[in-house]
């Protein structure tokens, strides 16, 4: 049954990761790899430090200490436009899209970290211009049929259906082509058919070849999806490994299942 190629190669490794805001320890010394070809999900209360996380893997926030490789390159220091060049990608927890850009606009974008862009080329329209802009209006046809948006591509990013805006997100973060893809709460405020309807957009994301980790509070999600869970209490990884390892550990049935209303 597991169509999937999984390997024990780490794609992602986070080594001793902290961060602290004042005196919180949002993150605290936090160890663990994401195996390239698994779908892997981050649990954890609210405020655990999961969005921390993400905003230092992909280079928003520096840590106080720690390290975070791809594959075996330190990517710690990086700004994010490097981190994402490197292959990492990313949606946020809140929807962000711009009020006045159509859906092509807005993944067209996502395109331009590849291509490289350059002002003046632009303006002029040089021949090297607009074969990469061929290129990437090719590649973001691909996306947005892939994802199920191409049929409203032309209408604006932020006035579709909440499904959809988070739709527009993935396929603007699969426009930079990444080797991982890391989301943050996709499916929080969905209705069980979009949520049903984003789990297979993953599934069809992942058997592309794409690594995800995902941050998420639905447990159907989560057991039905990952191949490895971490849970993170306080910043700190409280336990790891399959579904059925993780719905049985009493730790985590105490500072987690136990107390923590599972999904909206
Ligand atoms: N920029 C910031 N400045 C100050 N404190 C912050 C900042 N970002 C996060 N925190 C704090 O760090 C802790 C972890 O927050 P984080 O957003 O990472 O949690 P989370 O696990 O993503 O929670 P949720 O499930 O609610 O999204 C919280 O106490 C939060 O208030
Ligand atoms: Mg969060």
């Amino acid at each position: 049954m597991n169509k999937k190629n999984l390997t024990d190669t780490a794609i992602l490794t986070v080594a001793g990761l902290s961060k602290s805001f004042g005196g919180v320890k949002a993150v605290n010394d936090l160890s663990f790899s994401v195996k390239k070809n698994h779908i892997h999900a981050i649990i954890g209360p609210n405020g655990a430090g999961k969005s921390t996380l993400f905003n230092l893997i992909t280079g928003i926030i520096p840590p106080d200490e720690g390290e975070v490789r791809f594959f075996t390159t330190d990517i710690t220091s990086l700004r994010s436009d490097q981190i994402a060049k490197h292959g990492v990608s990313r949606t946020f927890q809140n929807i962000r899209l711009f009020p006045d850009m159509t859906v092509f606009e807005t993944v067209l974008i996502g395109t331009y970290l590849l291509t490289g862009a350059k002002l003046a080329p632009a303006l002029l329209r040089t021949k090297a211009f607009r074969e990469n802009e061929r290129v990437a209006k090719q590649r973001v046809e691909e996306i947005l049929k892939f994802v199920g948006l191409w049929d409203v591509r032309d209408e604006y990013a932020a006035q579709l259906s909440y499904g959809n805006q988070r739709r527009v997100e993935i396929a603007r973060a699969l426009a930079t082509q990444p080797q991982l893809l890391l989301l943050d709460e996709p499916t929080a405020g969905m209705n069980p058919k979009e949520t049903k309807e984003l789990m297979d957009l993953f599934t069809a994301v992942n058997n592309e070849g794409i690594t995800i980790l995902i941050i998420a509070h639905d447990m159907n999600l989560v057991n039905t999806l990952s191949d490895h869970i971490t849970v993170i209490n306080f910043g700190e990884k409280l336990v790891e490994g399959t579904a059925d390892v993780i719905q049985k550990h009493p730790a985590v049935i105490e500072a987690y299942m136990g107390k923590v209303k599972v999904d909206a």
